[in-house]
């Protein structure tokens, strides 16, 4: 391996944020992302408008991700993208772009694994964030996600615990929908969470057998709760929510770190990290940190740009790949149920 610097263009597109980003080595010199707001009108994502959004919105994303690094399309040494996992319609948009653009610049393809970018985005170079020693768990909470990974090293990484039917994510964003909150509601129920009582409404746990999770019998009781409610007293959101918010929070919040708990205790390792768009959850950062000095933790938060998604993390995974030279063949396709 030469002491070359590698300039490394990544791609995302997997569900609804169009993201390009450049990165010299280790250090992300851009990371443009286009979200799509078309789908706050219905409540979740619409797999059909989000891939027609990706063709409008890849180019001008590149452009603006070269442009902000200061760098020429010819000054790149390979193109990364995400493969998958995935809704189809979306990554194809990104998968076709990187592979025209690698053969056409004769340059690498080199294809990612979404989740295993999310557990890497802690390796990105930045002066404020430290990273990660090995082994350490990572755990990866999103809209799509809701995985426990034992990370042996950047490539071998093991599955432990995973969700059997919604992420949590899903859970925040459709109890928001009971509630009447907008799309993606996690965010919202977070703010609204901090002034809330989180013991005024107790929402059962679902029993779950070993590290794995489930969101949708939660889903359920707060639609009967707020059903029941509503019958007796037909402003009881308004009048309530921020305690509802709070209670909701609680017990995701809980259920989560139970299981973490478990997987530490199970595997004897400390080092967490956290990943997805859950992570930039106030709750969740803080029960980390406060594990810290409760369990002996060495906690790992990604800055909030890298914990949505974001082309910076594929180009991270892009990056340590290409020093092993782990190239793709131009005749890949994207692969919307690929497994860590
Ligand atoms: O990683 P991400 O951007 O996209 C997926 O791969 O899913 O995650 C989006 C998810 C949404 O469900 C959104 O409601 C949730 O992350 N989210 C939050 C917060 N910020 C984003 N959930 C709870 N609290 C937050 N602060
Ligand atoms: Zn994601």
């Amino acid at each position: 391996m030469s002491t070359k610097d590698v300039y490394i263009l990544a791609i995302e597109s997997s569900c609804d944020d169009t993201s390009a980003a450049v990165l010299k080595n280790a250090k992300v010199l851009s990371n443009v992302v286009a979200n799509q707001k078309i789908h706050e009108a219905y409540g979740g994502v619409v797999p059909e408008l989000a891939s027609r959004a990706h063709q409008q919105n890849i180019v001008p994303v590149v452009h603006q991700a070269l442009a902000n690094a200061n760098i020429d399309k010819k000054q790149l040494t390979a193109i990364a993208f995400t493969r998958g996992p995935g809704l189809m319609g979306s990554l194809l948009v990104g998968t076709s772009f990187a592979k025209s653009l690698a053969l056409g610049l004769a340059i690498p393809l080199i294809e990612v694994n979404h989740m295993q970018a999310h557990i890497l985005a802690h390796f990105i170079e930045d002066d404020a964030q430290k990273i990660p020693e090995f082994p350490f768990l990572a755990m990866t909470i999103s809209g799509g996600h809701t995985q426990i990974v034992v990370v042996k090293h950047h490539f071998e990484m093991e599955v432990i615990g995973e969700t059997i039917d919604d992420a949590v994510g899903e859970a925040y964003d459709k109890s928001g929908k009971i509630l009447g909150l907008t799309y993606p509601a996690g965010p919202i129920i977070d703010t609204l969470a901090k002034e809330g009582n989180p013991k005024a409404f107790p929402f059962p746990k679902p029993k779950v057998e070993g590290l794995n999770f489930s969101f949708s019998g939660l889903k359920t009781a707060i639609l009967y709760f707020i059903q029941k409610q509503t019958k007796e007293n037909p402003n009881f959101i308004e009048e309530n929510l921020k305690d509802i918010c709070a209670s909701i929070q609680y017990t995701i919040v809980n259920i989560i770190l139970d299981k973490l708990k478990k997987a530490s205790k199970q595997t004897g390792i400390k080092t967490i990290a956290i990943g997805g768009g859950v992570s930039a959850n106030s709750a969740i950062r803080k029960a980390l940190k406060d594990g810290e000095f409760k369990f002996g933790w060495t906690s790992h938060i990604p800055k909030f740009e890298y914990t949505t998604d974001n082309a910076a993390m594929i180009g991270i995974v892009g990056y340590l790949k290409y020093l092993q030279e782990d190239f793709t063949d131009e005749a890949v396709t994207a692969n919307s149920r690929i497994k860590i």
